[in-house]
Protein backbone atom coordinates (compact mmCIF):
# COMPACT_ATOMS: atom_id res chain seq x y z
CA UNK A 1 0.00 0.00 0.00
CA UNK A 2 1.45 3.08 -1.03
CA UNK A 3 1.35 5.45 2.38
CA UNK A 4 2.81 8.49 0.92
CA UNK A 5 0.97 11.73 1.00
CA UNK A 6 0.32 13.11 -2.38
CA UNK A 7 0.71 16.80 -3.10
CA UNK A 8 0.31 19.08 -5.88
CA UNK A 9 3.12 22.27 -6.37
CA UNK A 10 1.49 25.29 -8.02
CA UNK A 11 4.27 27.80 -9.01
CA UNK A 12 7.21 26.49 -10.77
CA UNK A 13 9.35 29.83 -9.58
CA UNK A 14 12.38 30.67 -7.36
CA UNK A 15 10.93 29.70 -4.01
CA UNK A 16 9.32 26.33 -5.94
CA UNK A 17 12.81 24.99 -7.26
CA UNK A 18 15.29 26.39 -5.22
CA UNK A 19 13.38 25.20 -1.92
CA UNK A 20 10.21 23.64 -2.36
CA UNK A 21 10.79 20.97 -4.68
CA UNK A 22 14.12 19.64 -3.79
CA UNK A 23 12.99 19.34 -0.80
CA UNK A 24 9.63 17.32 -1.35
CA UNK A 25 12.08 15.02 -4.03
CA UNK A 26 13.93 14.17 -0.68
CA UNK A 27 11.23 13.08 0.72
CA UNK A 28 10.11 9.24 0.97
CA UNK A 29 6.77 10.00 2.42
CA UNK A 30 5.61 12.59 0.02
CA UNK A 31 4.32 11.74 -3.86
CA UNK A 32 4.40 15.21 -6.44
CA UNK A 33 1.74 14.40 -8.24
CA UNK A 34 1.58 17.61 -10.75
CA UNK A 35 3.55 20.56 -10.77
CA UNK A 36 1.52 23.51 -12.19
CA UNK A 37 2.57 26.78 -13.80
CA UNK A 38 0.86 29.34 -15.90
CA UNK A 39 3.74 29.25 -18.10
CA UNK A 40 3.61 25.55 -19.88
CA UNK A 41 7.26 25.55 -19.93
CA UNK A 42 7.92 25.93 -16.43
CA UNK A 43 5.98 23.26 -15.16
CA UNK A 44 7.88 20.98 -17.86
CA UNK A 45 10.91 22.40 -17.00
CA UNK A 46 10.28 21.53 -12.82
CA UNK A 47 9.00 18.06 -14.07
CA UNK A 48 12.22 17.59 -15.77
CA UNK A 49 14.53 18.52 -12.76
CA UNK A 50 12.83 16.72 -10.26
CA UNK A 51 12.17 13.35 -11.38
CA UNK A 52 9.39 12.35 -8.66
CA UNK A 53 6.90 15.44 -10.43
CA UNK A 54 4.50 12.84 -12.38
CA UNK A 55 2.60 15.71 -14.04
CA UNK A 56 3.00 18.79 -15.47
CA UNK A 57 -0.28 21.04 -15.83
CA UNK A 58 -1.47 24.90 -16.19
CA UNK A 59 -4.46 25.03 -14.38
CA UNK A 60 -4.61 24.52 -10.31
CA UNK A 61 -7.99 23.44 -10.72
CA UNK A 62 -6.61 20.26 -12.49
CA UNK A 63 -5.08 19.48 -9.43
CA UNK A 64 -7.50 20.22 -6.64
CA UNK A 65 -10.40 18.27 -8.70
CA UNK A 66 -8.03 15.04 -8.24
CA UNK A 67 -9.07 13.25 -5.29
CA UNK A 68 -5.94 11.47 -4.43
CA UNK A 69 -4.16 15.21 -3.55
CA UNK A 70 -4.72 15.51 0.22
CA UNK A 71 -2.08 19.05 0.44
CA UNK A 72 -1.05 21.84 -2.32
CA UNK A 73 1.81 23.62 -1.91
CA UNK A 74 0.79 27.32 -3.05
CA UNK A 75 4.26 28.94 -4.06
CA UNK A 76 2.87 31.67 -6.65
CA UNK A 77 2.97 35.69 -6.45
CA UNK A 78 1.60 37.34 -3.42
CA UNK A 79 -1.75 38.41 -4.94
CA UNK A 80 -2.86 34.65 -5.94
CA UNK A 81 -2.08 33.35 -2.94
CA UNK A 82 -5.59 34.30 -1.50
CA UNK A 83 -7.42 32.77 -4.57
CA UNK A 84 -5.58 29.58 -5.07
CA UNK A 85 -5.32 28.73 -1.20
CA UNK A 86 -8.99 29.39 -1.23
CA UNK A 87 -9.62 27.42 -4.29
CA UNK A 88 -8.06 24.54 -2.09
CA UNK A 89 -9.28 24.59 0.92
CA UNK A 90 -12.73 24.60 -0.71
CA UNK A 91 -11.41 21.29 -2.64
CA UNK A 92 -10.45 19.93 0.65
CA UNK A 93 -7.26 19.66 0.64
CA UNK A 94 -4.53 21.19 2.61
CA UNK A 95 -2.74 24.21 2.15
CA UNK A 96 1.32 25.08 2.51
CA UNK A 97 0.91 28.67 1.42
CA UNK A 98 4.28 31.25 0.97
CA UNK A 99 4.99 34.24 2.74
CA UNK A 100 3.39 36.96 3.07
CA UNK A 101 0.07 35.20 4.07
CA UNK A 102 -1.62 37.75 0.89
CA UNK A 103 -1.28 41.40 0.16
CA UNK A 104 -3.35 42.49 2.92
CA UNK A 105 -4.45 41.37 6.02
CA UNK A 106 -7.86 41.42 6.09
CA UNK A 107 -7.58 38.70 3.19
CA UNK A 108 -5.33 36.93 5.37
CA UNK A 109 -7.81 36.59 8.34
CA UNK A 110 -10.50 35.36 5.28
CA UNK A 111 -8.15 32.78 4.39
CA UNK A 112 -7.31 31.76 8.53
CA UNK A 113 -11.68 31.85 8.72
CA UNK A 114 -12.07 29.87 5.92
CA UNK A 115 -8.97 27.01 7.02
CA UNK A 116 -10.77 26.70 10.40
CA UNK A 117 -14.58 26.81 9.16
CA UNK A 118 -13.03 23.84 6.34
CA UNK A 119 -11.10 21.95 8.88
CA UNK A 120 -8.04 22.04 7.00
CA UNK A 121 -4.67 22.93 7.81
CA UNK A 122 -3.09 26.13 6.32
CA UNK A 123 0.24 26.84 7.28
CA UNK A 124 2.62 29.83 6.07
CA UNK A 125 6.27 29.95 4.61
CA UNK A 126 7.29 31.54 7.86
CA UNK A 127 10.57 29.74 7.12
CA UNK A 128 12.78 31.57 9.94
CA UNK A 129 11.14 30.00 12.56
CA UNK A 130 12.66 27.29 11.69
CA UNK A 131 16.01 28.56 11.77
CA UNK A 132 18.18 26.95 14.58
CA UNK A 133 19.74 30.34 15.66
CA UNK A 134 15.61 31.69 15.74
CA UNK A 135 14.73 28.58 18.02
CA UNK A 136 17.86 29.15 20.27
CA UNK A 137 17.12 32.62 20.73
CA UNK A 138 13.48 32.37 21.78
CA UNK A 139 14.63 29.59 24.05
CA UNK A 140 17.38 31.95 25.90
CA UNK A 141 14.54 34.85 25.77
CA UNK A 142 12.11 32.54 27.76
CA UNK A 143 14.89 31.33 30.12
CA UNK A 144 15.79 35.22 31.26
CA UNK A 145 19.47 34.91 29.58
CA UNK A 146 18.49 38.61 28.28
CA UNK A 147 17.36 40.15 31.60
CA UNK A 148 14.60 42.31 30.63
CA UNK A 149 14.43 42.57 27.11
CA UNK A 150 13.54 46.64 26.57
CA UNK A 151 14.16 46.81 22.95
CA UNK A 152 14.82 44.77 19.78
CA UNK A 153 16.28 46.65 16.57
CA UNK A 154 16.53 44.90 12.98
CA UNK A 155 18.39 46.07 9.66
CA UNK A 156 17.60 44.72 6.35
CA UNK A 157 19.18 47.10 4.21
CA UNK A 158 21.08 46.37 0.67
CA UNK A 159 22.31 48.50 -1.66
CA UNK A 160 21.09 47.38 -4.88
CA UNK A 161 18.32 44.79 -4.88
CA UNK A 162 15.26 45.69 -6.26
CA UNK A 163 13.85 42.51 -7.26
CA UNK A 164 12.38 42.35 -10.89
CA UNK A 165 11.56 46.16 -11.40
CA UNK A 166 8.61 47.06 -13.35
CA UNK A 167 7.01 43.28 -12.82
CA UNK A 168 4.99 41.68 -9.68
CA UNK A 169 7.46 42.40 -6.98
CA UNK A 170 7.18 46.33 -7.51
CA UNK A 171 3.56 46.65 -8.39
CA UNK A 172 1.43 47.09 -5.47
CA UNK A 173 -1.93 45.37 -6.41
CA UNK A 174 0.31 42.33 -7.15
CA UNK A 175 2.87 41.96 -4.38
CA UNK A 176 1.09 44.34 -1.57
CA UNK A 177 4.04 46.58 -1.26
CA UNK A 178 7.74 46.54 -1.72
CA UNK A 179 10.52 45.77 1.04
CA UNK A 180 8.36 46.13 3.91
CA UNK A 181 6.35 43.14 2.66
CA UNK A 182 8.57 41.25 1.23
CA UNK A 183 11.78 41.45 3.31
CA UNK A 184 10.00 43.20 6.45
CA UNK A 185 7.91 40.14 6.96
CA UNK A 186 10.55 37.83 7.49
CA UNK A 187 12.12 39.99 10.11
CA UNK A 188 9.46 41.04 11.49
CA UNK A 189 7.72 38.17 12.07
CA UNK A 190 10.87 36.47 13.59
CA UNK A 191 11.09 39.09 15.96
CA UNK A 192 7.45 38.78 17.31
CA UNK A 193 8.38 34.94 17.30
CA UNK A 194 11.32 35.18 19.19
CA UNK A 195 9.08 37.65 21.99
CA UNK A 196 6.46 35.32 22.29
CA UNK A 197 3.67 36.77 20.36
CA UNK A 198 3.49 40.32 21.88
CA UNK A 199 0.59 42.55 21.69
CA UNK A 200 1.03 45.18 19.50
CA UNK A 201 -0.04 48.49 20.67
CA UNK A 202 1.61 51.46 18.58
CA UNK A 203 3.32 51.55 15.12
CA UNK A 204 4.43 54.31 13.42
CA UNK A 205 6.09 54.27 9.73
CA UNK A 206 7.79 56.57 6.77
CA UNK A 207 8.36 54.94 4.01
CA UNK A 208 10.17 55.70 0.43
CA UNK A 209 10.18 55.34 -3.16
CA UNK A 210 13.53 56.82 -4.29
CA UNK A 211 15.86 55.06 -5.75
CA UNK A 212 13.96 53.77 -8.76
CA UNK A 213 11.22 56.93 -9.52
CA UNK A 214 12.13 56.87 -13.26
CA UNK A 215 12.43 52.83 -13.60
CA UNK A 216 14.50 53.12 -17.00
CA UNK A 217 17.25 55.35 -15.65
CA UNK A 218 17.88 52.93 -12.35
CA UNK A 219 21.37 51.71 -12.20
CA UNK A 220 22.06 48.13 -10.19
CA UNK A 221 24.76 45.76 -10.73
CA UNK A 222 22.45 42.56 -11.08
CA UNK A 223 18.81 42.43 -10.42
CA UNK A 224 17.39 39.34 -8.99
CA UNK A 225 13.81 38.15 -10.43
CA UNK A 226 15.03 39.99 -13.23
CA UNK A 227 12.88 37.98 -15.76
CA UNK A 228 9.84 39.67 -14.27
CA UNK A 229 11.45 42.90 -14.82
CA UNK A 230 9.38 45.26 -17.10
CA UNK A 231 11.68 48.87 -16.93
CA UNK A 232 9.37 50.34 -20.09
CA UNK A 233 6.20 49.78 -19.61
CA UNK A 234 5.44 47.75 -16.11
CA UNK A 235 5.10 49.75 -12.67
CA UNK A 236 6.74 50.50 -9.37
CA UNK A 237 4.56 51.89 -6.75
CA UNK A 238 6.23 50.43 -3.88
CA UNK A 239 8.31 50.90 -0.70
CA UNK A 240 12.37 50.76 -1.61
CA UNK A 241 13.35 51.96 2.32
CA UNK A 242 11.18 51.93 4.54
CA UNK A 243 11.93 52.91 8.47
CA UNK A 244 9.39 52.38 11.69
CA UNK A 245 8.70 52.03 15.42
CA UNK A 246 6.39 49.35 17.06
CA UNK A 247 5.44 49.36 20.61
CA UNK A 248 4.34 45.88 22.39
CA UNK A 249 3.02 44.68 25.69
CA UNK A 250 6.95 43.15 25.96
CA UNK A 251 9.63 45.20 24.25
CA UNK A 252 9.98 48.08 21.86
CA UNK A 253 11.37 47.34 18.08
CA UNK A 254 12.48 50.16 15.54
CA UNK A 255 13.74 48.71 11.75
CA UNK A 256 15.17 50.13 9.01
CA UNK A 257 15.25 48.52 5.15
CA UNK A 258 15.82 49.11 2.21
CA UNK A 259 15.99 47.22 -1.23
CA UNK A 260 18.25 49.76 -2.37
CA UNK A 261 19.44 52.53 -0.91
CA UNK A 262 23.31 54.96 -1.85
CA UNK A 263 24.92 53.42 0.87
CA UNK A 264 27.15 50.32 -0.84
CA UNK A 265 26.94 48.22 2.20
CA UNK A 266 23.68 45.01 2.87
CA UNK A 267 23.02 45.47 6.81
CA UNK A 268 20.69 42.47 7.35
CA UNK A 269 21.12 41.98 11.80
CA UNK A 270 18.65 41.87 14.23
CA UNK A 271 19.79 43.50 17.59
CA UNK A 272 18.46 42.10 21.02
CA UNK A 273 18.76 44.48 23.52
CA UNK A 274 18.32 43.40 26.94
CA UNK A 275 19.67 44.42 30.78
CA UNK A 276 21.99 41.55 31.52
CA UNK A 277 22.71 40.75 28.04
CA UNK A 278 22.25 41.37 24.44
CA UNK A 279 22.26 39.47 20.66
CA UNK A 280 22.79 39.97 17.74
CA UNK A 281 21.64 37.84 15.02
CA UNK A 282 23.08 37.94 11.40
CA UNK A 283 19.83 37.07 9.17
CA UNK A 284 20.07 33.56 7.69
CA UNK A 285 23.32 33.05 10.28
CA UNK A 286 24.31 32.67 13.48
CA UNK A 287 24.22 35.03 16.62
CA UNK A 288 26.56 36.31 19.29
CA UNK A 289 25.28 37.11 22.82
CA UNK A 290 27.39 39.80 24.43
CA UNK A 291 27.20 39.43 28.27
CA UNK A 292 26.88 42.74 30.33
CA UNK A 293 28.85 41.06 33.69
CA UNK A 294 31.09 39.32 32.07
CA UNK A 295 31.79 41.58 29.12
CA UNK A 296 32.38 38.55 27.00
CA UNK A 297 30.93 37.60 23.19
CA UNK A 298 30.03 34.20 23.11
CA UNK A 299 29.72 32.58 19.67
CA UNK A 300 27.31 29.49 20.37
CA UNK A 301 28.59 26.46 17.88
CA UNK A 302 25.84 24.30 16.31
CA UNK A 303 24.40 23.00 13.12
CA UNK A 304 21.86 24.78 11.07
CA UNK A 305 19.18 22.46 9.20
CA UNK A 306 17.87 23.37 5.92
CA UNK A 307 14.62 25.30 7.44
CA UNK A 308 13.16 24.84 4.17
CA UNK A 309 12.87 21.30 5.14
CA UNK A 310 12.12 21.84 8.63
CA UNK A 311 9.40 23.85 7.83
CA UNK A 312 7.52 21.46 5.05
CA UNK A 313 8.53 18.44 7.48
CA UNK A 314 6.73 20.12 10.01
CA UNK A 315 3.68 20.73 7.99
CA UNK A 316 3.43 17.41 6.63
CA UNK A 317 3.25 16.29 10.48
CA UNK A 318 0.47 18.97 10.55
CA UNK A 319 -1.25 17.42 7.95
CA UNK A 320 -1.45 14.11 9.44
CA UNK A 321 -1.95 14.71 13.14
CA UNK A 322 -4.25 17.79 12.86
CA UNK A 323 -2.41 19.94 15.30
CA UNK A 324 -1.42 23.37 14.51
CA UNK A 325 2.41 24.43 14.80
CA UNK A 326 4.00 26.86 14.99
CA UNK A 327 3.68 28.27 11.31
CA UNK A 328 -0.05 27.84 10.92
CA UNK A 329 -1.64 30.57 9.60
CA UNK A 330 -3.44 31.59 13.49
CA UNK A 331 -0.09 31.86 14.43
CA UNK A 332 0.94 34.25 11.49
CA UNK A 333 -1.55 37.07 11.68
CA UNK A 334 -0.43 38.96 14.05
CA UNK A 335 2.79 39.55 11.91
CA UNK A 336 0.25 40.51 8.87
CA UNK A 337 -1.90 42.88 11.13
CA UNK A 338 1.58 44.50 11.96
CA UNK A 339 2.41 44.80 8.26
CA UNK A 340 -0.89 46.45 7.44
CA UNK A 341 -0.56 48.96 10.68
CA UNK A 342 2.97 49.87 9.23
CA UNK A 343 1.54 50.30 5.86
CA UNK A 344 -1.28 52.43 6.99
CA UNK A 345 0.78 54.66 8.95
CA UNK A 346 3.26 55.51 6.22
CA UNK A 347 -0.01 56.43 4.28
CA UNK A 348 -1.83 58.45 7.07
CA UNK A 349 1.58 60.02 8.26
CA UNK A 350 0.63 59.06 12.02
CA UNK A 351 0.99 56.92 14.39
CA UNK A 352 -1.63 54.18 14.35
CA UNK A 353 -2.65 53.04 17.94
CA UNK A 354 -4.38 49.46 18.20
N1 LIG B 1 10.15 31.94 2.23
C1 LIG B 1 11.06 32.49 1.48
O1 LIG B 1 12.23 32.58 1.85
C2 LIG B 1 10.68 33.01 0.11
C3 LIG B 1 11.69 33.29 -0.80
C4 LIG B 1 11.30 33.70 -2.08
C5 LIG B 1 9.97 33.86 -2.40
N2 LIG B 1 9.02 33.61 -1.46
C6 LIG B 1 7.59 33.79 -1.78
O2 LIG B 1 7.22 32.80 -2.72
C7 LIG B 1 6.28 33.32 -3.64
C8 LIG B 1 6.79 33.11 -5.06
O3 LIG B 1 8.00 33.82 -5.21
P1 LIG B 1 9.04 33.42 -6.36
O4 LIG B 1 10.24 34.26 -6.11
O5 LIG B 1 9.18 31.96 -6.46
O6 LIG B 1 8.25 33.99 -7.63
P2 LIG B 1 8.41 33.57 -9.15
O7 LIG B 1 7.85 34.68 -9.95
O8 LIG B 1 9.80 33.09 -9.42
O9 LIG B 1 7.47 32.27 -9.28
C9 LIG B 1 6.08 32.30 -9.21
C10 LIG B 1 5.53 31.37 -10.28
O10 LIG B 1 4.12 31.25 -10.11
C11 LIG B 1 3.52 31.18 -11.38
N3 LIG B 1 2.10 31.48 -11.23
C12 LIG B 1 1.50 32.67 -10.99
N4 LIG B 1 0.17 32.51 -10.81
C13 LIG B 1 -0.07 31.19 -10.94
C14 LIG B 1 -1.26 30.40 -10.88
N5 LIG B 1 -2.45 30.93 -10.62
N6 LIG B 1 -1.14 29.06 -11.09
C15 LIG B 1 0.06 28.50 -11.35
N7 LIG B 1 1.21 29.21 -11.42
C16 LIG B 1 1.15 30.53 -11.20
C17 LIG B 1 4.32 32.16 -12.21
O11 LIG B 1 4.18 31.92 -13.58
C18 LIG B 1 5.74 31.90 -11.70
O12 LIG B 1 6.42 30.93 -12.46
C19 LIG B 1 6.10 34.80 -3.30
O13 LIG B 1 4.94 34.95 -2.54
C20 LIG B 1 7.32 35.13 -2.45
O14 LIG B 1 7.06 36.12 -1.49
C21 LIG B 1 9.35 33.17 -0.23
Amino acid sequence: MDNRMTVAVIGCGRIANGAHLPVLQSFDNVRIKYVCDLIPEKAEKAKEAFPKAERAITDHKIALSDPEVGAVFVLTPNYSHYEVTMDALRAGKHVFCEKPVTVNYALSAEMAAEADRLGRILNIGVCNRFHRSVEMLKELNEQGRFGKLYHVYCSFRSFRSIPGLGGAFTTKAQSGGGVLIDWGIHFLDLILYILGDPVIQTATCDSYREMAKDMRSYKYTGMWAEDTADTEHGTNDVDDLITGHIRTDKSSISFNGAWAQNIDKNEMFIDFLGDKAGARLTYGGKFEIYDGQTLQTIRPEYDIPDMYALEDEAFIESVKTGVKNRSNIDRVLNSMLLLDTLYRSAVEKREIVL
